[in-house]
């Protein structure tokens, strides 16, 4: 049967809902999360709040009337529910699409297990057809730029200011093999604050919405 990507993430971020059990759930950015929230709000009454990972899905988290923790408050989280730009078979994921990928990997690290949620288009054998977002301090934005084009990439600035008024650095042409060293040189430039490789914490579940139904890859 054939569905829109719509309907696929709709459905995934449904599948997602099986492994919301009690207690505070991270909550990642875009449109699938958006649909994950809409489902977390019908079992609102089983869990004590969320974490969000960008004021968009803060609001609305609350908008259905979900308690919205701050991450310093919150010790312990089981499940961080987020979509990805791409996934690889390995679980490393290039996200930040939206422009929230410090957050998305703060609030990922607190959590025991990532619970990646995309459609079928997400599911990639290499990393870097979709540009690259670093997160950068304003002030380091043309000298980073000009360390990542001498790692091969073409980075472009988005007309965006973060959650944590930063900018963002779209690199695009990267070929990304080895995404945790990647990850690690670009962390490593002063005044980057955060790349959109997850891959040293990847996800330990996908749920891959399909035209066959949502497939569940475990690492
Ligand atoms: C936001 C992200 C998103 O998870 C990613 O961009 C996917 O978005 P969508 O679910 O809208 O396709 O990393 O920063």
């Amino acid at each position: 049967m054939a569905f829109t990507q719509d309907e696929l993430k709709q459905q995934v971020a449904k599948a997602a809902i099986e492994y919301v059990k009690s207690g505070i759930i991270g909550v990642g950015t875009g449109s699938t999360a958006n649909y994950f929230i809409d489902e977390l709000a019908k079992v609102k009454h089983k869990i004590e709040g969320a974490v969000a990972s960008s004021e968009a899905s803060a609001n609305r988290l609350r908008k259905h009337g979900i308690e919205v923790f701050d991450l310093n408050s919150v010790n312990s989280m089981d499940i961080y529910v987020d979509g990805a730009d791409e996934i690889t078979e390995h679980m490393h994921m290039l996200k930040g699409g939206g422009g929230a990928l410090t957050r998305e990997k703060i609030v990922a690290a607190v959590a025991k297990t990532f619970i990646c949620i995309c459609d079928e288009t997400k599911y990639v054998p290499v990393l870097g057809k979709f540009p690259l977002p670093v997160d950068v301090l304003p002030i380091a934005k043309s000298y980073v730029a000009r360390e990542l084009t001498k790692l091969g990439g073409q980075p472009q600035l988005r007309n965006f200011t973060t959650d944590n008024g930063n900018v963002i650095l779209d690199v695009h042409g990267l070929v990304i093999n080895d995404p945790i060293a990647m990850e690690t040189t670009i962390n490593q430039i002063v005044g980057v604050v955060t790349n959109g490789l997850f891959a040293k914490r990847p996800a330990n579940i996908l749920l891959l919405a399909t035209h066959d139904g949502v497939k569940t890859i475990k690492k």
